[in-house]
């Protein structure tokens, strides 16, 4: 899906974007590099084009305060530490048959029509759910949270473009705020089994986080979980659609692991996260050049994942191929957290979908061209008309 970005590997592995203001990078062996050696690349500090300028308060609240992608060590590594209790590969696998349950009943809903957006009907409102019901929001407050979280996620892109945040974003900001406030509360005067218990409570010694990093972490997941997981589902059955072959492949056995396959390929070959930015520590020699110190640098996950030093005849989509080392969750100690979440969510959902609607096509008000919002970093359909 990226041919500027094979020329870019070829002809310019670092490549200075004076809009962006960065140096990228597009070759594997850099990215790599540049996520594994943190201390001289920082998170902290990162630049996206230009400034926030960020006059209302709810959302300069809840964006003010450090959360785990934009912070170093010793303050990543403690923080790291706290939230990664509620990520075990224990408490994500117990997930499943809730998943699957959800998954099912969002399918049965969305395949009861004739034609059917499947952003609207399973993509999005699948890791929202899930999400909610790991963070403990009452099930009355869930279509509040589905209906904050969507106008937090849906201007995190347009507030970084424009600067500013509209009046309806500040409204759910400061709803969200006082809502998950509320339950931290609650939650540290009596413990449930949920995330936001874990959280506030302090465990084998192990600090509760301050009712702000709370709601930071709340809304990071938020952002950093669903729209990613969302985007994943969505290119995921573009990609077999697009790709007869692995399609049919998947129909004669759609089992667990065929199932992880497509969307590992799926990571690798059309990544939901196309870019991160780090900042240089001092001055660093990458690829045959040099990066100043104290300046901005943006890796490209997709062109990484599309090197063919890594992975060989990069354009083809092949489930069967070996997709180790795939860039698509980052690399080092920021690695996603919710990968094994994510890892779980998108192959039950695909595996659902195969046993009842295994043979989807386009409908005809689907346009050829795939509309992906405009979003520089994230890249998933907006909708996605199926029949
Ligand atoms: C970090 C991608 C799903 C939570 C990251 C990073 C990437 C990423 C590239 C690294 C950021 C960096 O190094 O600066 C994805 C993709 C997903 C996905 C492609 C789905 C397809 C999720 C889900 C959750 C989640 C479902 C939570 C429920 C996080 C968190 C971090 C993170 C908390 C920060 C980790 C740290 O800084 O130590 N993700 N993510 N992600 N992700 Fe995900």
């Amino acid at each position: 899906p990226y041919p500027y970005f094979a020329e870019m590997r070829e002809k310019a592995p670092i490549y200075y974007d004076a809009k962006l203001q960065a140096h990228v990078l597009s070759r594997y062996e850099d990215v790599s590099f540049v996520l594994k050696n943190h201390a001289l690349f920082s998170s902290t500090k990162i630049r996206v084009a230009g400034k926030l300028q960020e006059e209302r308060a709810s959302v300069q609240e809840l964006g003010s305060v450090s959360n785990l992608v934009t912070t170093d060590p010793p303050m990543h590594t403690r923080m790291r530490g706290l939230v990664s209790r509620a990520f075990t590969p224990k408490q994500i696998s117990a997930m499943e048959p809730r998943v699957r349950e959800l998954s099912r009943a969002l399918i049965a809903e969305m395949a009861s029509r004739s034609e059917f957006d499947f952003m609207e009907g399973l993509a999005s409102p699948l890791p929202v759910t899930i999400i909610s019901e790991m963070l403990g929001v009452d099930t009355s407050r869930r279509g509040d949270f589905k209906r904050w979280s969507d106008t937090l996620i849906q201007s995190s892109s347009a507030t970084l473009q424009s600067g500013k945040a509209s009046e309806q974003v500040e409204r759910s900001a400061r709803e969200m705020l006082t809502y998950m406030q509320e339950v931290a509360e609650a939650r540290r005067r009596e413990p449930r089994g949920d995330l936001i218990s874990l959280l506030v409570q302090e465990t084998d010694g192990v600090a509760a986080l301050t009712p702000p990093e709370v709601n930071s972490f709340t809304v990071l997941l938020l952002i950093a979980g669903n729209e990613t997981t969302t985007n994943l589902l969505g290119n995921t059955l573009n990609a077999l659609i697009r790709h007869p072959e692995a399609y049919e492949w998947l129909r004669r056995e759609p089992s667990a692991a065929s199932c992880s396959a497509v969307c590992e390929e799926t990571l690798r070959y059309d990544s939901p996260v196309i870019g991160l930015f780090r900042r240089t520590t001092q001055e660093v020699e990458v690829s045959g050049g040099k990066l100043p110190a104290d300046s901005s640098v943006l890796v490209l996950l997709a062109s990484a994942n599309h090197d063919p030093r890594k992975f060989p005849d990069p354009e083809r989509f092949d489930p069967r191929r070996d997709t180790n080392g795939l860039m698509s969750f980052g690399h080092g100690i920021h690695f996603c957290l919710g990968a094994p979440l994510t890892r779980l969510e998108a192959p039950v959902a695909l595996q659902e979908l195969m046993e009842r609607a295994p043979r989807l096509g386009f409908a005809p008000r689907q346009p050829e061209a795939i509309d992906y919002g405009g979003s520089f970093f994230l890249r998933g359909p907006r909708s996605l008309w199926l029949q």
